[in-house]
């Protein structure tokens, strides 16, 4: 009975602070782009015409017009002391590197747009297919969790909860350090296993690959605490942070054949996992149908708050 009635009140919590916030970040989510422009970090503003904006705007120039690049990560400073800016450009692991690139344009367009004169800032486009990111201070090979932001499915498995929870947690666990061999080009890992009512369940985690080893399986360690905190039962749920992703979905493939392919990795470590890493067959790369609802982590953070109290 406690149980329940805490069930409900954080039902309620919630519902009240979606429709709260809903309105009140409509300027950093605009449909199909996530943002968060420098609250955490507190870095400050440029200004306009400045050398640090100059050399901004060259650096993201330089980025997005890179062609060498093949692996869908980008790491790029320009300028000096004060001035210097980082940039990290990141694809997911199955965008090509034509699509990468314009999906990094957009992306500085809109970030550059969205957060005028911030000296920091990070964005999402499309179903995360880019990341682009820049700051004044040095952002390479650094784990961060924030600022990141959740995504779930408004269904839920309906039989064998328990089961479908154990299948997705083993799927998720094995691509965690699948991803984390990665080498320095792409930590990337996807894959399936099915779930108890035969569907199957599509995952997909990645880090960025300046990360150690030891670095991005932290992260994604924490991402899959947080799926099953936020998301626990849902058919798909993201979680989406500067230094890793986290996303799976039921009954649909929403990633397509890798992009880029790393040299085999040196010693194919036996698993106990059940899941299935080969590539689905089916590969439909295109969206997902399933109603996805996003809800900032502050959000979360203060539900368990008014839980707490
Ligand atoms: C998003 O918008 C809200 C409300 O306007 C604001 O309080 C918050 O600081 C914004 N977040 C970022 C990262 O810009
Ligand atoms: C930077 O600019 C934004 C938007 O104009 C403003 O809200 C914010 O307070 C500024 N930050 C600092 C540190 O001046
Ligand atoms: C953001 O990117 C989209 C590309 O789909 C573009 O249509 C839109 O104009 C961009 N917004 C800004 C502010 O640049
Ligand atoms: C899914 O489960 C959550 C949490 O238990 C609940 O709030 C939500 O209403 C459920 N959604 C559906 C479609 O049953
Ligand atoms: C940029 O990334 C590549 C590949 O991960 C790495 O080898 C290189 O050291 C990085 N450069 C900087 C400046 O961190
Ligand atoms: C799932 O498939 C297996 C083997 O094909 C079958 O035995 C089982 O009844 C199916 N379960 C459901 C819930 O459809
Ligand atoms: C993995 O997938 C292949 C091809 O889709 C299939 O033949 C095989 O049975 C699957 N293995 C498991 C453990 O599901
Ligand atoms: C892929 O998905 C699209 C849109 O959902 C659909 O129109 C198309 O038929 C699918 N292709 C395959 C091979 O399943």
């Amino acid at each position: 009975m406690a149980v329940l009635s805490l069930r409900t009140l954080f039902f309620v919590c919630c519902l009240l602070i979606t429709n709260f916030i809903s309105q009140a970040s409509a300027d950093n989510n605009t449909q199909n782009y996530h943002y968060f422009c420098d609250h955490i970090n507190d870095r400050g503003n440029y200004t306009a015409d400045s050398t640090y904006h100059t050399n901004l705007n060259t650096l993201l120039s330089t980025l997005t017009s890179n062609t060498l690049i093949n692996y869908g990560f980008y790491n790029f400073t320009n300028g000096e002391n004060t001035d210097k800016v980082y940039a990290i450009g990141l694809c997911r692991g199955d965008v090509k590197p034509d699509e990468c690139r314009k999906c990094l344009e957009y992306s500085r367009a809109n970030l550059t747009q969205l957060c005028p004169n911030r000296k920091e800032a990070i964005g999402w486009y499309e179903d995360e297919k880019c990341m682009l990111r820049y700051s004044d201070r040095s952002i390479f090979s650094l784990m961060e969790v924030g600022p990141a932001y959740f995504a779930w499915s408004s269904l839920n498995a309906t039989t064998q909860v328990e089961q479908f929870n154990k299948v997705v947690k083993d799927l998720l666990d094995g691509l965690r350090s699948k991803a984390a061999l990665g080498d320095s080009q792409s930590k990337y890992a996807t894959g399936y296993a099915t779930a108890p009512d035969n569907k199957t369940i599509y995952g997909l985690l990645q880090c960025t690959p300046d990360l150690s080893g030891q670095g991005c399986d932290n992260c994604l360690l924490q991402s899959i605490k947080e799926a099953f905190n936020c998301c626990s039962s849902r058919i798909g749920a993201r979680i989406v942070r500067p230094s890793c992703n986290l996303r799976y979905e039921t009954s649909s493939a929403f990633y397509g054949p890798p992009a880029y392919v790393t040299s085999p990795s040196p010693s194919p470590s036996p698993s106990t996992v059940t899941y299935n890493t080969s590539s689905p067959e089916k590969g439909n790369a295109s969206g997902t149908s399933v109603d996805i609802h996003v809800i900032p982590l502050l959000m979360l953070l203060l539900c368990s708050f008014f839980i707490s109290i």
